[in-house]
């Protein structure tokens, strides 16, 4: 459910748009970082909210990585593998980090901490390969720096 604190958020993200509508991906942020997904429950609450059918929210949910519909880690450990990434290694990496983690793509670390994917172009191809930690980018990276860049996650 989504409580009185997000509501407020939400309604404040709603103002800044001259139609309601435009601040629906701004909310599924905030309901994503309020609660660690947006669940079917909060995709309808936003639905109501919206005035828009609830499959129109949960397809947003569906189209974009920043949001899921179950809990995962702590943190979101995304590796960018398309071609320029991957030119520069970004598959050797992406290996690495799931040696280094235990776990392969997909999956969470046994203790919550680190969830592992991959991820389309996020813009960042000059500075390839890349990973994106929550919304924060670490670039020009080897698999020691990644490895370092996950180990300082609480
Ligand atoms: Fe990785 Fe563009 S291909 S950031």
């Amino acid at each position: 459910m989504i409580g009185e604190t997000l509501r407020a958020r939400i309604d404040a993200e709603i103002a800044r748009f001259p139609v309601k509508r435009g601040g629906l991906l701004g909310a599924l942020h905030i309901v994503q970082e309020g609660q660690g997904c947006v669940s079917l429950a909060a995709s309808k609450e936003l639905a109501a909210i919206f005035d828009v059918f609830p499959v129109e929210v949960i397809e947003l949910v569906r189209f974009y990585n920043f949001f899921h519909e179950s809990p995962r880690g702590r943190h979101q450990v995304y590796v960018c593998t398309n071609l320029p990434c991957a030119l520069r290694g970004a598959n050797v990496l992406l290996k690495g980090l799931e040696q280094h983690l235990g776990v392969g793509v997909g999956e969470t670390t046994a203790d919550g901490r680190v969830h592992l994917g991959r991820e389309e172009c996020l813009g960042a191809c000059a500075n390839a390969p890349m990973i994106r930690v929550g919304g924060v980018y670490h670039e020009d990276l080897d698999l020691a720096g990644a490895c370092a860049v996950l180990d300082a996650l609480e």
